[in-house]
């Protein structure tokens, strides 16, 4: 775990102070850069030490048998992973004949800061080698923003001490470095041996260009560099090549106080069509555009994206700094995972680690999504696009699976399904729920009718025949899913999940009114009024556990009468409990990994009265251990919603947290996408209130009492809302708008209408005060309290 304070808390950055090798791969996570199409981890410079050395390129993958000691049918045979791709990151520095290693000599000083709002990450150390000599060493890497392919790395070295000093650079290129080998925990990736097959290598004067290809997947990677240099004194270059290796050497004297600067130049091209000579030309004309623009072009254009990207997405956290540091972090990985994806997967890690394999999840749209719909809407609809992509897969696994419709998968790169434990894997159907509700909030909240009509319209027909052939009419004529997974994976292969009940019924409902919207593309989709109206019946008739005993809803049908988990015999240290215990106990006991009735009541709240929210979250509150990072963040929501606002708080800061702090020790593989969305997510719509329910953006806000104000800005078609929550009154006004344009919200439930120039502001109604206590499962409080206080 990365103790308390590694990272000093400052508003926009994240500063590493010195060097702790306990930590170096969590750090690489914490510090990867990336733009959606390459991602570059954390690792130092010169290469080594590393934790984990990664580069990736999204949806650059290989396949690798799924062996199965039983198999069955509908198994999926094999699977894809995240390729660690050419390492263009290595810059080595000999220091006159020693080589810079910080595992040796002296470590004077070592400072690395992630620059939220410029974009980059630098790093400055200053060593002394075993023989004696200092150097200071200062590198600043970016991966383009605005150019998908280009990173760039600037990197000077100046003598240190009082005498000249013989300096060499070594620039490469790598290909098949050798990872560290695999841990048993099923969460982390596949390990690959040397799987990329060289085909081309090059060079030139200042840098050169490798290319490979995968042996199975067959695609193919280019990684091309080029650098300029800068020295007072007389330079030494020369490059060489061989297979899986390109070097660039740079030699001189530096007499003291002088530097020597070089600018590295990478970029990388990947395809499964294109020829070699045109991936070739392909990563040179990349290469020319970044020269072209120069080191200091790039950063500007990299801090102006992020300037467009923080006016609009910025939330101000006013009481609580760690927060306000986290949620500006977690905003820029959300970033960093979707800016540039264009329409391919924001994985569960990003860009940032082989996590899962590099598979996206329903993560993508029930976490990551939602943010970025109300914060930089153009991701969204490339992520839609993206899964409209797979929708041929998605359809043939619906019929291998005899189902009508599209069955998208649990977990995947390219579409096709890559889970092999069925119970958690393809039986949690609700990511296609997911996917239609992601869907309808981009529409609302864009305006977007354009890709509604190209693909929306599809997606909810599709999406909608699946939940028709999945569920039945029972002889009452009540609707029923049965033998799904939901959200919580302790719970599997049950009848009427409640989530994916309550998403299903919004699913088919959408799906029914936007047939009557494009008619006639609805007939050509073979939809008849009989079909529309079946979707209709069954959201009508859809089937919502209840206890009427306890007077709670049921996660899934029976839930409540299954027998306790014995949380007094389950020591702290048996948890997460999938490492340590059957799945076989945990589906029949009455214990939750993660939110599920409690995500219900988040993205279905219209679904549920304000009395039945609080006594479904106290129930489940006492049930629900977050063996997974995507609950704090719902938790914390439910919290401030029934009326624990200490306790959402708490719920925030472990989900803000998770990877600064490294709480679920698992940061090293690459963060926690979706719990960096949920810091949004719990602040926005904890705090704020937001929900999108009817159509109007709506909103509850209420602080908590250790925080002194909120403020964050949303989207809404073309408009930008800027919504201020302090203790006892919201402002709410209208930022990039029409000078007559008029934004109905409510607050509270009662509508208000924002014109523009007009900020209005209104009273927070006094909070609940006869609230019983909430209480977590023994043991499962959440994980980072406030200060002095007791949830
Ligand atoms: C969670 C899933 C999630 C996956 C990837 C699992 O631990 O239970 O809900 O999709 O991690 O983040």
């Amino acid at each position: 775990m990365i103790r308390e304070r590694a990272y000093p808390v400052e508003p926009w950055h994240v500063r590493e102070t010195r060097l702790d090798m306990d930590v170096l791969a969590q750090s690489e996570s914490v510090f990867a850069l990336s733009n959606g199409h390459v991602g570059l981890r954390g690792n130092l410079d010169e290469g080594e030490p590393h934790g984990l050395p990664g580069t990736y390129l999204n949806s650059f993958y290989e396949l690798r048998p799924l062996p199965y000691a039983e198999a069955g049918y509908g198994f999926p045979e094999s699977g894809q992973t995240i390729v660690n791709v050419t390492n263009g990151k290595l810059i080595r520095l000999m220091v006159d004949d020693e080589p810079l290693d910080v595992r040796y000599g002296e470590v004077l000083a070592h400072e690395r800061i992630l620059d939220l709002r410029a974009g980059t990450l630098h790093r400055s150390l200053h060593w002394r080698s075993p023989a004696g000599r200092e150097v200071r060493m200062n590198s600043t890497r970016l991966v383009s923003f605005r150019q998908r392919s280009v990173a760039a790395i600037h990197y000077e070295v100046e003598v240190a001490d009082g005498k000249p000093l013989r300096l060499i650079v070594q620039s490469e290129l790598v290909a098949n470095e050798t990872l560290p080998p695999q841990s048993r925990d099923p969460r982390v990736a596949a390990v690959l041996e040397s799987p990329l097959e060289a085909e081309e290598e090059l060079t030139t004067a200042n840098g050169g260009l490798l290319i490979h290809r995968t042996k199975v997947s067959g695609l193919r990677v280019a990684a091309a560099m080029d650098h300029e240099v800068e020295s007072p004194a007389r330079i030494m270059s020369e490059s060489e090549g061989y297979e899986d290796w390109v070097r660039t050497t740079i030699a001189c004297v530096l007499e003291p106080g002088q530097k020597l600067r070089v600018v590295k130049y990478l970029t990388y091209g990947w395809s499964s069509r294109r020829s070699l000579p045109a991936l070739r030309d392909q990563v040179g004309a990349a290469l020319a555009a970044a020269k072209l623009d120069g080191w200091d072009g790039l950063a500007r254009e990299q801090r102006e994206y992020l300037d467009e990207f923080w006016d609009a997405a910025d939330v101000e956290v006013d009481g609580d700094p760690e927060v306000q540091q986290a949620v500006r972090f977690g905003l820029f990985h959300v970033l960093q995972a979707g800016a540039r994806a264009e329409r391919r997967p924001i994985s569960a890690k990003g860009l940032t680690g082989p996590g899962y394999d590099g598979h996206a999840f329903w993560d993508t749209e029930m976490f990551v999504l939602p943010v970025l719909t109300y914060t930089h809407p153009a991701a969204v609809r490339d992520a839609l696009y993206w899964r409209y992509s797979t929708l041929a897969q998605a359809h043939e696994r619906a019929r291998t699976l005899n189902l009508e419709g599209a069955a998208f998968p649990w977990r995947t790169i390219e579409g096709p399904e890559s889970s092999g434990y069925w119970p958690a894997g393809t039986a949690a159907f609700h990511v296609a729920a997911g996917i239609a509700d992601a869907l309808r909030r981009y529409v609302l909240v864009s305006g977007d009718r354009q890709l509604e009509q190209e693909i929306g319209l599809t997606l909810l027909v599709e999406t909608a025949r699946l939940w028709r052939s999945l569920g039945h009419h029972d002889r009452e004529g009540h609707y029923h899913i049965d033998g799904v997974t939901g959200p919580d994976e302790y719970t599997a292969v049950k009848n009427d999940n409640i989530y994916t009940n309550l998403m299903a019924q919004r699913n088919l409902l959408a799906a029914a009114d936007v047939v009557m919207r494009y008619r006639e593309q609805a007939f050509h989709l073979g939809v008849t009024d009989e079909e529309a109206a079946s979707w209709r019946d069954a959201a009508a008739a859809m089937h919502i556990p209840y206890d009427t005993e306890l007077d709670v809803h049921q996660q899934v049908e029976g839930f409540t009468r299954l027998q306790e988990w014995d949380f007094a015999q389950t020591p702290p240290d048996k948890y997460p409990l999938l490492l340590h215990y059957p799945y076989f106990d945990l589906y029949r006991k009455q214990v939750v990994k993660q939110a599920d009735l409690v995500l219900a009541m988040h993205w279905r709240g219209d679904a549920f009265t304000s009395e039945e929210k609080l006594r479904n979250f106290l129930y489940y509150e006492r049930r629900t251990v977050r063996d997974s990072s995507l609950s704090a963040c719902t938790q914390a929501v439910l919290a401030a919603e029934v009326g624990y606002p200490e306790l959402a708080h708490s719920y925030l800061r472990e989900a803000a947290l998770m990877d600064l702090h490294d709480l679920n020790e698992n940061t090293r593989d690459g963060v926690h996408m979706a719990s960096l969305a949920g810091a949004w997510l719990a602040l926005v719509g904890g705090f704020g209130g937001l929900r999108d329910h009817d159509g109007v953006p709506s909103f509850s806000p209420r602080l908590s009492p250790r925080l002194g104000g909120l403020s964050f800005s949303l989207q809404w078609c073309g408009m930008r809302l800027r919504v201020d929550v302090r203790p006892h009154e919201t402002t709410y006004a209208l930022h990039h708008a029409e000078p007559d344009a008029v934004l109905e919200l409510r607050h509270y439930g009662k509508l208000v209408r924002v014109a523009w120039g007009e900020p209005v502001t209104v009273p927070i109604p006094p909070p609940r005060r006869d609230l019983p206590a909430a209480e977590q499962a023994p043991g499962r409080a959440p994980l980072l309290r406030l200060p002095g206080s007791s949830s």
